[in-house]
């Protein structure tokens, strides 16, 4: 195995990125995570008990990792410090955690702006989880933004003070809202900047010399390709970017530093939010794979749209982020079928297409051309290697692989530790 690997999502999110960092974790000296926020969540089941983390990387599990919350993260203090509290109340150590200084802190006004603008943009809205992340980065690119390193600084207060009332008359004047009290969120914010001072540090620094000393660091993707700023299906996309490309900005490295890309990617498709999604099922068929997958969201608790797996998705993520290795997820999910739909190309207007269209209304104009397979129809829950794997899983597995052009490494067949195949 690569000394540095990083995990990416090569779907819309939700692949099960957690557990396969997870299990990659149990071995890794550091884990990072470069991008995105709050709105990301991770479970990872251990022995029986299933643990959600939002903000924390999932090397926190391991307690002997070293974790990191890059540059390039959106930092929530309260989100973490729940996060932390909870980790411990169930007696996970969680004492090694460090916070870039140049991470940007997400404020009460960035939440509110999130839905007031979700609300504003009425049957058109996004979907977003709230959490702030877009109107985050949106000062961040504006510089305007507050970064931890500043938190910490003398004249957070006055600097604080300043961007509430800046963004208290958007509140007020563009949206109708109420405005913030400027002293309690100061307060609390202030309150927030002590107990955090211990955790953050210059992790470019950190993650350099572990890279360099040959330790094993895993980089942690949070949400998935589909909903990168840049390459994603925009404008139904988060503000960061999930793909391989975030993680030199976010954690500070150099780009040639990753050795292996595994692209995790579940044996069907889903998505949460708005947004065209071509193989979706609105079916007895998808309420199925709904079901079977529990497919709920860990951080917004709704339902996930489902679908058959879309190759034209998983060849394209494959491609932007040069993924060198899939992780096929929740393939037991698929057990009762009788039948298996994979698609590997789009048809629009007669015409075939084989690549992602940049135009929504094109991607909305799209039909799957599917492949398939039949079902194994057998419980694989507990197979532990790919010999045991019913011949007609072998054959979804390969297909996967013919379309994507990427070798498939690993199969999860079940969310415990142990229903893990390494091929
Ligand atoms: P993990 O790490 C699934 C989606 C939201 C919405 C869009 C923009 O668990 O895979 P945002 O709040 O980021 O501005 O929302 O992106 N989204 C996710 N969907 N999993 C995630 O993370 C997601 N993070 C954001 O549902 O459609
Ligand atoms: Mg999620």
């Amino acid at each position: 195995m690569a000394k540095t690997i990083a995990v990416i999502g090569s779907q819309w999110g939700d692949e099960g990125k957690g557990k396969i960092i997870d299990y990659l974790a149990t071995g890794a000296d550091m884990v990072v995570r470069a991008q995105g926020g709050a709105n990301a969540g991770h479970s990872v089941v251990i022995e029986g008990k299933r643990y959600s983390l939002h903000l924390i990387p999932s090397g926190v599990l391991n307690d002997n990792a070293v974790n990191i919350i890059g540059n390039g993260v959106v930092f929530d203090p309260p989100a973490f410090l729940a996060e932390l509290d909870s980790l411990r109340a169930d007696g996970v150590a969680a004492d090694k955690i460090y916070i870039s200084d140049r991470a940007h802190v997400v404020f009460p006004y960035h939440k509110l702006l999130d839905k007031l603008a979700e609300e504003a943009r009425g049957a058109n809205s996004i979907g977003t989880t709230l959490k702030g992340i877009g109107p985050c980065y949106m000062d961040k690119v504006e510089r305007s933004g507050i970064r931890i390193c500043d938190m910490l600084s003398a004249g957070f207060k006055e600097k604080l003070a300043g961007r509430i009332a800046a963004k208290n008359e958007i509140i007020v004047k563009l949206y109708g809202g109420e405005p913030l009290d400027a002293d309690a969120v100061i307060a609390e914010y202030e309150a927030y900047a002590g107990r955090l001072a211990p955790y953050v540090r210059d992790t470019g620094i950190m993650v350099d010399e572990a890279i360099s000393s040959g330790k094993t660091v895993l980089f942690e993707g949070a949400q998935g390709s589909m909903l990168d700023l840049d390459l994603g299906s925009y404008p139904y996309v988060t503000s960061s970017h999930p793909v391989s490309g975030g993680f030199a900005v976010g954690a500070g490295i150099g780009e040639g530093r990753i050795e292996e890309i595994i692209g995790i990617t579940k044996a069907y498709t889903t998505r949460v939010g708005e947004g065209p999604m071509v193989t979706e099922l609105l079916d007895g068929m998808g309420d199925l794979i709904r079901e079977r997958g529990h497919e709920y969201g860990v951080t917004t608790g709704r339902p996930r749209r489902c679908g058959w797996f879309d190759g034209v998705v998983c060849r394209y993520t494959a491609r932007i982020n040069g993924t060198t290795g899939l992780a096929l997820m929740l393939l037991d999910v698929l057990d009762e079928f009788d039948e298996i739909n994979l698609c590997y190309a789009y048809e629009a207007d007669g015409e075939r297409l084989d690549y992602y269209p940049a135009s929504l209304e094109k991607v909305s104009a799209c039909r799957p051309v599917y492949k398939t397979i039949r079902g194994w129809k057998r419980d694989i829950s507990a197979v532990t290697s790919w010999d045991e794997l019913p011949a007609e899983a072998q054959a979804y597995v390969s297909e996967v692989e013919k379309i994507c052009g990427v070798p498939v490494k690993f199969i999860s067949v079940g969310p415990g530790r142990e229903q893990t195949i390494v091929r």
